[in-house]
């Protein structure tokens, strides 16, 4: 297989904000045209904007990415994604995975998340991290879980929000991290506003003004955020707890621990990747079991055996995170030696919704079907070294919450459709009415 000729330029324009707008069938219908194709269309932007939310961007359908031209090649099958994902030496995050790419000033002062890093320095702070969460502190944390979910069912029965995103959804995932991080009570309020005002200014909606003047009031946050964690991470070098925070900066693996610095980067990963994505498919779950009441008797009828298919299934249907890149580091031909050029330098976006609809792989890829097996979704990541580092909290954390919520209030469902914002990047509900 070949590039793809440009002139064969495809009606679908992932570069246009107008795209992420549109109604969720009619942008599956578009990646299902796309995955048709005999390669991946490369889509171009233009020259100072990025993938999506690039007024005025073009794509076309064409793997040739003429060097020095803007844009990315966009990988849409569930294969490509799995190869991109498990071949990081070719594949690599070190120039920057979200769109747009963090400029290179914040990322001098902010320090670098593991999640833009490439090995060995990747390696090297995942084994501290990974070597911190002991079973002793994730075990403590299941239990943490069920207390966090509890605390809300019972704040739910007894005041009766109307909004199940800022009353249930984007509360448990929060209060888990912070706990799982020894943060005091006090500045917790103020973080989590700044995780919600940040988030909500990242859609392509937004107009251009304000997307120009938030950045700014974000960074300025997220340094106090990192100072007051860098703070506590000296505090716990002279008197470690048990927390994870302690956990982080007394590890000591190859003779490193982590510096104040990298302990910031990696607190406000764990909330932009542990918060969002967790209370987003919190969202769409109870919102799929409402639309779907025959999936919802199932589970209700059996939790025990249907819990871990339906939290799998959701995180497929709903795919919270929609898109990663990379950048190639070498010349490279997709899916084997007669397959796609992709030149070294060029930018590949992995799209994890068009991967877990696609119809080479789960049959009636549009159904919500949470006995689904086996159910091989890349809504964590399409495996390889930066596999989502919180699945297993993610699933554990939705399980808890849905067996509590459907225990104690059977009844509970949405109300009416979910208020999205649309965004190229993650899926994000903002409100969700609900009922019990
Ligand atoms: C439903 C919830 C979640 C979804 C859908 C999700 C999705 C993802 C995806 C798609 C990736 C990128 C994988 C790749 O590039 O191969 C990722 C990475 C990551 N996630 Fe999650 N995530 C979720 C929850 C969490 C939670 C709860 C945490 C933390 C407590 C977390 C922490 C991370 C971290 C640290 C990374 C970067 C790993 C690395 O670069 O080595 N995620 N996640």
């Amino acid at each position: 297989m070949g590039t793809v000729a440009a002139t064969d330029t495809p009606a679908v324009d992932l570069a246009d904000p107008g795209f992420w707008q549109l109604p969720a069938p009619a942008r599956a219908a578009a990646f299902a045209e796309l995955r048709r194709l005999p390669g991946p269309v490369f889509v171009g932007e233009r020259a100072g904007e990025r993938a999506g939310g690039a007024k005025g961007a073009r794509s076309g359908r064409s793997a040739k990415g003429a060097k020095g031209a803007k844009g990315y090649h966009a990988l849409v099958r569930h294969a490509d994604v799995v190869e991109a994902s498990r071949t990081p030496a070719v594949f690599l995050s070190g120039p920057g995975v979200t769109t747009p790419e963090p400029a290179r000033w914040v990322r001098a002062l902010f320090g670098d998340s593991m999640v833009n890093l490439d090995d060995p320095r990747h390696a090297q702070l995942r084994r501290i991290v990974s070597r911190a969460f002991t079973p002793r502190l994730i075990a403590r944390v299941e239990d943490d879980i069920r207390l966090v979910a509890a605390r809300l069912i019972d704040r739910v029965a007894r005041d009766r929000p109307e909004d199940f995103v800022t009353s249930v959804a984007a509360e448990l995932p929060f209060q888990v991290i912070c706990n799982m991080m020894g943060i005091p009570e006090e500045p917790r309020r103020a973080i989590l506003d700044q995780v919600n005002h940040a988030s909500e200014n990242t859609g392509v909606a937004r107009p251009l003004r304000s997307r120009i003047r938030v950045p700014g009031r974000g960074l300025r946050a997220l340094a106090r955020m990192q100072g007051m964690v860098a703070e506590l991470g000296r505090e716990r070098r002279r008197r470690p707890t048990d927390d994870l925070i302690s956990a982080l900066v007394t590890a000591d693996v190859d003779g490193r621990r982590l510096t104040g610095r990298e302990l910031g980067a990696f607190f406000s990963l764990l909330l932009v990747a542990g918060v969002e994505t967790t209370r987003n498919a919190l969202a769409h779950g109870l919102h799929l079991l409402t639309v779907h009441p025959e999936q919802r008797a199932l589970l209700l009828g059996d939790p025990d055996r249907h819990l871990g298919g339906a939290v799998d299934e959701i995180v497929r249907h709903a795919t919270p995170i929609i898109q990663f890149r990379r950048t190639l580091a070498v010349d490279h031909r997709l899916g084997g030696p007669e397959g796609p050029l992709l030149r070294a330098g060029e930018k590949a976006v992995l799209f994890f919704g068009s991967a877990n609809r696609d119809e080479s792989v789960f049959t009636d890829p549009d159904a919500f079907d949470i006995t689904r097996t086996p159910n091989p979704h890349l809504g964590f990541g399409g495996g390889g070294p930066h596999y989502c580092l919180g699945a297993h909290l993610a699933r554990q954390e939705m399980k808890v919450l849905y067996r509590e919520l459907f225990t104690r209030l059977p009844q509970a469902r949405s109300v009416g459709e979910p208020e999205l914002i649309p965004s190229n990047f993650d899926h994000r509900v903002r409100a969700l009415r609900f009922t019990f």
